[in-house]
């Protein structure tokens, strides 16, 4: 397969196919089984400029639908994390004169409502219709289309320059990465800030977590890949933050100015970073190996307990279990049924593998044994709503970073 990195387009390699694919959140009924879609996922990188992309991707019109199913304020761990983030902002963007905060991909508002209550000049860009329209009635100023140049400049028009410029699991989403970065270009103040988080790729080595690649995560990024990226397009990485949420995510901050010293700490993780000597093929190769035999141990596994005569469930229907379950030929036959909190989906069939899902309250059928954590980054959260499982004597499994009991 001929693919080109979509930031510097020198050729792609290919060094994990997950073979034939349906959309992540493409949750659906049985009368739609025989017109489900599906595409090749195979995940490449660019030994140029370090960036990890999809060799391929569906159809856009396949992608973004209104009926977005994820909403921010549905988890209260993210909530708490928005919050936080915001918080740690406000004090500097108040002592600013008419200060202007933009977000992109805002979601449901629920990181930009704290400056809307403080009174800050603000702008979320959302493409989803109905998180849109959420973010709108929480009192959040919200746009409805997708951040681009032409974006850029008709918020410039209305608004002028920002002062800070945030996002949260999108980026990683936008395709046009050049576009993208030029709207930044246009959109920020000579001395303002972009800062954004997305899950990070050296993580995803380590934690073996191949479910981070699915068709809305275009790109996983890491801090030699932005940075490269962001110097093409005269932005300057400054900082860089860990953080534990999707299950291993990295926030960015860039400045227009060229001469801004990078934090010690962005010194250190990139000295982290290239001891991983990502500009060869060897760690993406012994990667793509780990995974294979992950696979292969998460299949014997759940096969060796059905045979034993158990029921198996799995928890929480998320769009990153898509890949797991597809690429591990896991189906009904060895997972009765996923329980999720989220309404959307309850009722309907797991894209591809076709397993129920179904409302949280049938994890408490006393018959359950075992569950398969398919929402391993909020395990937290999980585990601690759902302890009589436990005490009742069912055993969580966990694929992350190996196949194993919690
Ligand atoms: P996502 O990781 O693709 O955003 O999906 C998260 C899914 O996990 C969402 O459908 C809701 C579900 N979920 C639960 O069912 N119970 C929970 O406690 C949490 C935190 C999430
Ligand atoms: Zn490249």
């Amino acid at each position: 397969m001929n693919a080109s990195c979509r930031h510097c387009t020198h050729p792609l390699s290919p060094f994990l196919d997950l073979g034939q694919m349906p959309l992540a959140n493409g949750f659906l009924k049985a009368e739609e089984f025989s017109q489900e879609y599906f595409y090749p996922l195979i995940c490449g990188v660019c030994l140029n400029c370090n960036l990890v992309q999809l060799m391929t991707q569906p159809a856009p019109e396949k992608l973004f639908h209104h009926h977005y199913p994820f909403l921010t304020q549905s988890s209260k761990a993210m909530t708490h994390h928005f919050k936080a983030l915001a918080n740690s902002l406000l004090p500097e963007i108040k002592s600013l004169p008419d200060p202007f905060v933009v977000e992109i991909g805002s979601n449901d508002g629920t990181l930009l409502r704290p400056f809307s209550e403080n009174k800050i000049r603000h702008v979320g860009v959302e493409p989803s219709l109905d998180p849109a329209k959420i973010s709108k009635e929480r009192g959040v100023s919200t746009l409805n289309t997708f951040f681009n140049v032409k974006t850029a400049h008709d918020i410039l028009q209305k608004e002028g320059k920002a002062d800070l410029i945030l996002a949260a699991n999108a980026f990683c989403h936008i395709a046009d990465l050049s576009g993208l970065f030029e709207g930044l270009k246009i959109l920020l103040k000579p001395d303002g800030w972009v800062i954004f988080e997305d899950p990070y790729f050296p993580d995803v080595l380590t934690k073996n977590s191949y479910d981070q690649i699915y068709d809305e995560h275009v790109f996983l990024f890491s801090l030699l890949s932005i940075q490269k990226i962001a110097s093409s397009h005269g932005l300057t990485l400054v900082d860089g933050e860990p953080l534990s949420t999707h299950g291993g995510s990295m926030r960015y901050t860039l400045c227009h100015v060229q001469e801004t010293q990078p934090t010690p700490r962005l010194r250190s993780l990139m000295d982290q970073e290239l001891k991983l000597k990502l500009s060869t093929f060897a760690p993406y190769q012994s990667f793509a190996d780990q995974v294979h035999s992950s696979k292969d141990k998460l299949r014997d596994l759940l096969i060796k307990l059905r045979s034993q005569g158990h029921r198996i469930c799995a928890y929480a229907a998320t769009s990153k279990s898509t890949t797991v379950l597809n690429f591990c030929r896991i189906g009904p036959e060895l997972i009765d049924f996923i329980c999720d909190s989220t309404p959307s989906k309850q009722g309907k069939f797991s894209p591809g593998m076709h397993i129920p899902v179904v409302a949280p309250n049938y994890f408490e059928n006393p018959d359950l044994k075992y569950a398969l954590l398919l929402g391993w980054n909020h395990q937290e959260e999980i585990l601690a709503k759902e302890t009589v499982f436990r005490s009742r004597g069912g055993q969580w499994i966990t694929y992350i970073p190996e196949v194993r009991f919690l």
